[in-house]
């Protein structure tokens, strides 16, 4: 039988900013890290991982899974009581590829403590704990809540996030090059300021995926995918980035974006039209082409989110 203050989570990997969205938009998908935790009213600290990243995980109080459940324990008043944990974990989710791994690691940190707890927190305010951390909302939102969503950070810092599921089913191509890319370094070629034509082409483009996915009208996505506020800085970080754009575009896919802030890219296809697996073959071989290395992943959306399985 598992301890009473031993327990098992799921968290799914997740695409933030879905082309326009930038730094709001999201949606998790079907790839999962799982973890067991274990609280101990000792000061030790056991953390062991497998799977992605494993070897570059750190095992001592640096650790993201930790430094996110001790956030929960001080808050609710049982940092006293619970001074160090077990964390044993299994990761699927490639490490800085701009699917959300940090995000995971984090909200499954913030859910396993505050099960063990009793649940002293509702997931709003994980949600606000978890954006605390990450610094933006669009990884953990769709970690937390599964779905596409929609979050806003009003003047206060408070976060709102509107999680759905579109009508139109989606399948989602990822091609994972075999680099990794910090979101710092990613956020670092960003522009402080944008004109304001290029705002205008986002806050368009966002507003009609939204409005296209919900009520599932397939012909107003061409070019609902499309971005002018990060991608266009960002494609010298992703070899032949325009390139694998296209020739999934040529294989039908519905739209193309980098998946958060990279080096993924992300296409997306109608289920019903079933042609996901060309459009795979065609994104991993134009990487190639431009001396990319790359594997695929061909995933559906998360609509749970971070689950407790215990
Ligand atoms: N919105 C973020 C970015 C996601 O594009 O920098 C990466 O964490």
């Amino acid at each position: 039988m598992a301890e009473l203050n031993t327990v098992k989570v799921k968290v799914p990997a997740t695409s933030a900013n879905c082309g326009p969205g930038f730094d709001c938009l999201g949606l998790a998908v079907t790839v999962y890290n799982e973890l067991e935790m274990t609280l101990l009213e000792e000061n030790k600290l056991l953390i062991e991982s497998t799977g992605e990243g494993a070897e570059s995980i750190p095992t001592d109080d640096k650790n993201i899974v930790w430094k996110s459940a001790r956030m929960v324990l001080e808050r609710s008043g049982f940092g006293h009581k619970f001074k160090g944990a077990i964390i044993k974990m299994n990761n699927n989710v490639p490490m800085s590829r701009g699917l959300g791994s940090s995000a995971a690691a984090i909200v499954a940190g913030l859910v396993a403590a505050n099960e063990i707890i009793g649940k002293p927190f509702n997931k709003q305010d994980l949600l606000k704990f978890a954006t605390e951390i990450e610094g933006h909302p669009d990884n953990v939102a769709p970690a937390l809540f599964g779905g596409f969503t929609v979050s806003v950070v009003d003047n206060k810092g408070a976060v709102q996030t509107f999680s759905f599921l579109p009508k139109l089913k989606l399948k989602m191509i990822v091609a994972v090059p075999d680099f990794q890319l910090s979101t710092r370094t990613a956020r670092q070629v960003l522009p402080a300021n944008v004109p304001l034509k290029d705002a205008i082409f986002n806050i368009s483009r966002a507003s009609m995926l939204i409005a296209a996915l919900i009520q599932g009208k397939e012909n107003f996505l061409s070019c609902a995918f499309d971005d002018a506020l990060h991608q266009p800085y960002r494609k010298e970080l992703v070899p032949g980035m325009n390139e694998v754009f296209d020739a999934a575009k040529k294989s039908d896919a519905i739209g193309v974006a980098l998946s958060g802030a990279g080096p993924c890219l992300i296409a997306f296809s109608p289920m019903h039209k079933h042609i996901e697996n060309n459009i795979a073959t065609e994104m991993v071989q134009t990487f190639k082409q431009h001396g990319v290395q790359s594997s695929a992943m061909i995933l559906d959306l998360d609509t749970k989110g971070a689950t407790v399985l215990n």
